[in-house]
């Protein structure tokens, strides 16, 4: 591991370095699809600022996505609802700007948040715009069905996309709670239906949300061009991703089932975080108990 140089142009210390800067080549779309085909598991994490984006890019996290989660473990709401496009465009740059500062390599995502993509495709346009202008390499939407048109018409101009289904938090009023979804034969349907339109439409990474972990695997062996990252959806997606707060066991509310505390016998959070990496790398996270329902 490298030590942090001092920065003498700065009195508050230094962003750490990349674990491994000469070894890792900046992670990209095309690298991201190799990963997948040769069975390497993808790593993806939440991150909100500068210095937490630089250390999980140290500890060889491979995609940090900016979620809209941000609503509640950043600003204390009740659900990502209330979370705004500006609010996003802030935390993306103060992310990008970290990860340039510590010459790091991973892959960054930015959540659009609800209302940004709703009204219009030309309006998920703008909306997705200011998110790649203010740093995205990537920006994620939630749901199905009426959001492929929206997923092809920023594809074809040049945005990538991740998509996300299943427990989708933009719309736990519509859906009741943060329950699991796609547990009876309809929606599970349902669900797939809408993830090969996904595909189809150019999603080029897809989360599925606490969904049946034999749905997951079934849909990661179907959809050979947009891997699945799972967040509470079994050992068989193609990659995992977890919320930062969450994993470093400083959740305010109810912990997820799903979730593992990678603090646990780490000295410190790049351990942690490289904890989360190895054991996603090796297969050891999830096990069958860290599963949603
Ligand atoms: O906002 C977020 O952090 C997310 C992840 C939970 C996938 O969407």
């Amino acid at each position: 591991m490298t030590t942090p140089t001092p920065n003498p142009a700065s009195p508050y210390g230094t962003l750490p370095p990349t674990s491994a800067p000469a070894l890792r080549k900046p992670i990209s779309l095309p690298r991201l699809l190799e990963m997948h085909a040769r069975g390497e598991k993808i790593t993806m994490l939440t991150a909100y600022d500068a210095t937490f984006a630089a250390v999980a890019d140290a500890a060889g996290v491979d995609c940090i996505l900016v979620g809209d989660s941000l609503g509640m473990v950043c600003q204390g709401l009740s659900s990502t609802v209330g979370v705004t496009l500006e609010t996003m465009c802030y935390h993306v740059e103060s992310v990008a700007r970290g990860l340039r500062r510590s010459q790091a390599t991973a892959w960054l995502i930015g959540d659009l948040p609800f209302g940004a993509y709703h009204e219009s495709k030309e309006q998920a346009l703008r909306s997705a715009a200011a998110l790649m202008q203010a740093g995205a390499h990537m920006v994620k939407l939630e749901g199905g069905g009426w959001t492929a048109d929206t997923v092809r018409f920023l594809v074809e101009r040049g945005i990538p996309v991740c998509a996300h289904l299943g427990l989708t938090p933009q719309t736990v009023h519509a859906l009741g709670g943060y329950r699991v979804q796609g547990k009876t034969a309809e929606s599970a349907a349902l669900l797939k239906g809408q993830a090969h339109e996904l595909q189809h439409a150019g999603a080029t990474l897809l989360v599925l949300e606490m969904v049946p972990a034999a749905l997951a695997a079934e849909l990661t062996l179907e959809l050979a061009h947009c891997p699945t990252i799972g967040i509470g959806a079994g050992k068989d997606t193609a990659g995992q991703v977890l919320v930062l707060h969450d994993m470093l066991g400083v959740n305010l509310g109810k912990m997820p089932k799903f979730v593992r505390n990678f603090m646990t016998g780490a000295p410190g959070i790049r351990e942690a975080m490289q904890a989360y990496v190895t054991a996603v790398k090796d297969g050891s996270f999830p096990d069958n108990t860290q599963h949603a329902w």
